[in-house]
């Protein structure tokens, strides 16, 4: 059996995207692959106990404990590559990704947003596409770059919603995340041999 396929995820909140990612590892929906390092810059958030649970090292820290984001990018960057981690898949990771991180995994950082990018960019995506009366929500995975949100996208997924319940639709977009993101990876993880 080959050696599996090492992945990070990187999360500041809930960690239902973290959950689904580790889920198909598990049941090999992303065959031959495991999460090997959980980041997360909120130490009590949900994902923080989820990671304890499974098992799966984490790194948790507090921005506001270093002096500034390459301090704690090297910090991560160099755990990442203890780690020998292939791919960073950021899961709701609500922070910028800075240079030092770019530069140590440039082409290996994924991000997940809740929105058909290039519209409605940054943290309030789902609220800004309701407020702007879109009758089709979506979901994009794209590499990360120096730009906010604007990194080549490599996978999307449309779907209709003509409500204005903003939990409804998060609940919808959650439920096309949790199949495209797993999807996406174990694609990227194939294609990428
Ligand atoms: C997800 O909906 C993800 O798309 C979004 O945060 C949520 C995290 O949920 N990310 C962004 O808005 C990035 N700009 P989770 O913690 O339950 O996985």
């Amino acid at each position: 059996m080959a050696e599996k396929r090492r992945l990070a995820v990187f999360a500041s909140g809930y960690g239902s995207n973290f959950e689904a990612i580790q889920k198909a590892c598990e049941e090999g929906t992303i065959p031959n692959a495991e999460v090997v390092l959980v980041v997360s810059d909120h130490r009590d958030a949900r994902v923080c106990s989820l990671a304890k649970d499974a098992g799966i090292p984490l790194l948790d820290f507090c921005p506001k404990e270093y002096p500034n984001k390459a301090h704690y990018e090297s910090i991560i960057a160099e755990r990442c590559e203890e780690e020998k981690v292939e791919l960073i898949c950021l899961a709701g990771y609500m922070r910028i990704v800075g240079p030092t991180l770019l530069e140590a995994f440039r082409g290996r950082i994924i991000n997940i947003h809740p929105s058909l990018l290039p519209s409605f960019k940054g943290a309030h995506a789902i609220e800004q596409a309701l407020s702007a009366g879109v009758k089709v929500f979506g979901v994009t995975i794209h590499y990360v770059d120096e730009t906010l949100d604007g990194g080549k996208i490599i996978a999307q997924r449309a779907f209709p919603y003509e409500g204005n319940d903003i939990e409804e639709v998060t609940s919808l977009t959650h439920e096309v995340e949790h199949i495209l993101y797993p999807e996406t990876i174990a694609k990227l993880l194939q294609t990428n041999k």
